[in-house]
């Protein structure tokens, strides 16, 4: 047998893309690669790719530019780009950069293996179509190989919601859930391989309506179905547009012991003027009384949100209703972004805002959120918590995990394993974690 190839991806963005380069990795596999975490004994490296700002684009030009060296001392090395950026801009990257020997863009990964063929074979390949044929289904190359404690799964891909500043719903597509028995049966296998916490994945996870035995499933009826696996002990899920926030959803929060008490649920700002320029379909009133009936159904819940400032005709005033609003929702983590101009997107075409105004903005917001942020994480102090632990700490019988509101706590002289899941009193609140006693 020859000795197996050895394959390098770099991934970027958001974790749909850490759930796809797994199964690349997978598919890749069935074709004698072996995954390296150095790209410099690579036979193939894949760059996975994200389009949402400017900078994660231009990324990508700068990361190709630095393997012409080692292209140049490995002609049989082969250099792909997948993901976003290679979905909206395939060709102009075939043509800017000549190392690149195959594009593939989200949808296109089950083709991955004879798309690899090809580029052995010298051909410059690109695959950036929508076909209609379900990419996990035929990405089934499986491994029974053991796994760390928690995972992602994708159960639904694409937007439909076309927010005006966003570019997934080009570089993902139409919005399509999974159907569920492929969902539960992935769930059974990851849990049989060891995980115990399973992300739910999708760019609008919560409007997800995959076939079931008796018509559609909501996600509440799909993390129903999830909460019978034994030895399944966590769901979790991201991320949620506001407006399909169901009523069930809502329940799940209150009833369902293994749904994790942590929400992401972006906003992006707080003016309804500005939500509305954005086509987001809501209001900041609306969105606070969701919260309200959130917070009634389960009160410890932590909330996590995504901002843009500086979004097209912004102003001073509109950006205080962004302050405002988060002053009433008390955030416990958050991501704040300043407005990435995307071409072909409809707020391209508008007044931006001045550059230096809006970075003025976001350390504002940043300032306040990170503020709330170390609020929520020190209230967790002389609290008890489930820890799920993931890995060995820096100090000797130290373990390190997640709390059910996702926070980092690390416990000394711990005498639980990677995959544990205990109790755990919190008893102090670090810079960017907690320390905890485990509870006899
Ligand atoms: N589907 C999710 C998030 C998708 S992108 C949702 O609906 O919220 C993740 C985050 O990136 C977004 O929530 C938004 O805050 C940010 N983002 C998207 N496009 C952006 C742009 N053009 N400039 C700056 N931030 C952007
Ligand atoms: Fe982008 Fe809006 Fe869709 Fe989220 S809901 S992926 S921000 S278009
Ligand atoms: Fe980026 Fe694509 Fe995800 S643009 S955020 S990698 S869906």
């Amino acid at each position: 047998m020859s000795a197996p190839k050895k394959l390098f991806i770099k991934t970027y963005g958001c974790q749909m893309n850490v759930y796809d380069s797994e199964r690349m990795a997978e598919a890749l596999g069935g074709e004698g690669y072996i995954e390296t975490k150095s790209a410099d004994d690579a036979d193939m490296i894949l760059l996975n790719t994200c389009h949402i700002r400017e900078k994660a684009a231009e990324k990508v030009y700068s990361e190709l530019g630095r393997f012409k060296g080692l292209k140049a001392e490995k002609p049989d090395l082969k250099i792909g780009v997948a993901g976003c950026v290679a979905q909206a801009e395939g060709e102009e990257i075939m043509r800017r950069q000549p190392l690149v020997d195959l594009v593939v863009g989200p949808q296109s990964y089950h083709r991955l293996p004879e798309m690899e063929a090809k580029a052995r074979a010298g051909e410059k390949v690109l695959d950036t179509d929508f076909p209609e044929e379900d990419k996990f289904e035929k990405l089934k190359n499986r491994p029974k190989a053991k796994r760390g404690p928690t995972a992602f799964l994708t159960v639904q891909e694409g937007c439909d919601k076309f927010c005006a500043f966003c570019v997934v719903p080009y570089t993902r597509g139409a919005e399509v859930s999974r159907p569920a028995d492929r969902i539960l049966r992935e769930a059974q296998d990851l849990v049989e391989r060891g995980v115990r916490e399973i992300t739910l994945l999708g760019q609008n996870v919560n409007a997800y309506h995959g076939a079931g035995p008796n018509g559609d499933l909501t996600l509440a009826q799909l993390i129903w179905e999830l909460d019978k696996i034994d030895g399944l002990e966590r769901i979790r899920f991201t991320t949620s547009h506001p407006n399909d926030m169901q009523d069930d959803l809502i329940e799940a929060h209150g009833t369902c012991a293994k749904l994790m008490p942590y929400l992401h649920l972006p906003v992006q700002a707080g003016s309804d003027k500005i939500l509305k320029r954005m086509n987001r379909s809501h209001t900041a009133e609306s969105y606070i009384r969701l919260i309200e009936r959130i917070r009634a159904a389960r009160p410890d819940i932590l909330i996590s949100g995504d901002f843009i400032v500086g979004f097209p005709e912004e102003t001073e005033e509109d950006f205080q209703a962004t302050m405002d609003l988060v002053e009433e929702v008390k955030y416990g983590t958050a991501y704040s972004f300043k407005y990435s101009t995307r071409p072909g997107t409809p707020a391209a075409e508008r007044a931006q805002v001045d550059s230096a105004a809006a970075d003025d903005r976001l350390q504002r917001l940043q300032a306040l959120l990170t503020r709330q942020q170390r609020e929520v994480q020190d209230s967790m102090v002389g609290r008890e918590v489930g820890v799920l632990f993931e890995k060995a700490g820096r100090l000797p019988g130290q373990m390190v995990g997640k709390s059910d509101y996702l926070h980092a706590v690390h416990v000394a002289d711990c005498s639980r394993g990677i995959g544990e899941l205990a109790r755990v009193r919190i008893v102090s609140s670090g810079a960017n974690s907690l320390a905890g006693e485990l509870i006899s």
